[in-house]
């Protein structure tokens, strides 16, 4: 494994990151329009996602960062790690505008990116609008290379997704 894949970026001063909890699907459902417009994930996808994180098929992790002293939420994110044998999935990553450009996205995807690693997972995948370039920023200073392209991914409004990939470990020798 990558040891830096372990090393969480520090959290913005005043922002605290947890697991995310059914208390938090009001917040983030409200929040969803506002940061993905048309593809916003309704409540009844978000509560099943959820549910996905816990018990003993538990195979996606979510985490919201929040303002300390319980304050709102100012960020999310998911990864899907299915069996810890393949590749993960990062599923979704948002800041509310307010927050942006502290290192809340940064925070977020550093700690799923440790969960990747720690339950053994390759390599973790990722779609995102060729438009975004500012996500994609992000993802690259990540370690994310583009390795794809899925034409017309993206329907809401239509676009091509660039497919990014991050190693984790390499596969064992032969
Ligand atoms: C993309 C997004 C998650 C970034 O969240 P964030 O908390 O602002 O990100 P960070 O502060 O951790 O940014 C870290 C780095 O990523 C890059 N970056 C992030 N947003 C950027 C932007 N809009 N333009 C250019 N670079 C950007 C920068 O290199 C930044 O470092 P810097 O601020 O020191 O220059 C946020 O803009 C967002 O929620 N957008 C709407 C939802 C979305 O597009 N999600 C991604 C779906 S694939």
């Amino acid at each position: 494994m990558n040891p830096s894949a372990s090393a969480a970026a520090p959290t913005p001063q005043g922002v605290r990151l947890r697991p995310m909890t059914p208390r938090d699907l009001e917040m983030v459902s409200r929040l969803e329009p506002e940061l993905f417009g048309a593809e916003a994930w309704s409540p009844a996808t978000l509560a099943a996602e959820l549910d996905r994180t816990t018990g003993p098929g538990a195979d996606r992790a979510y985490l919201v960062a929040h303002l300390e002293d319980a304050g709102p939420i100012v960020g999310y994110a998911g990864l899907w790690y299915g069996d810890g044998r393949g590749d993960a999935d990062l599923l979704t990553i948002a800041t509310v505008p307010a927050a942006r450009r502290r290192g809340v996205a940064t925070a977020l995807l550093t700690s799923l990116l440790s969960t990747a690693a720690d339950v053994g997972c390759r390599a973790v995948l990722l779609e995102v609008r060729a438009s975004n370039e500012g996500a994609q920023r992000l993802y690259a200073a990540h370690g994310f290379a583009p390795v794809g392209r899925r034409r017309r991914y993206y329907l809401a409004p239509v676009e091509d997704a660039v497919v990014m990939r991050r190693v984790l470990r390499q596969p064992a020798a032969s």
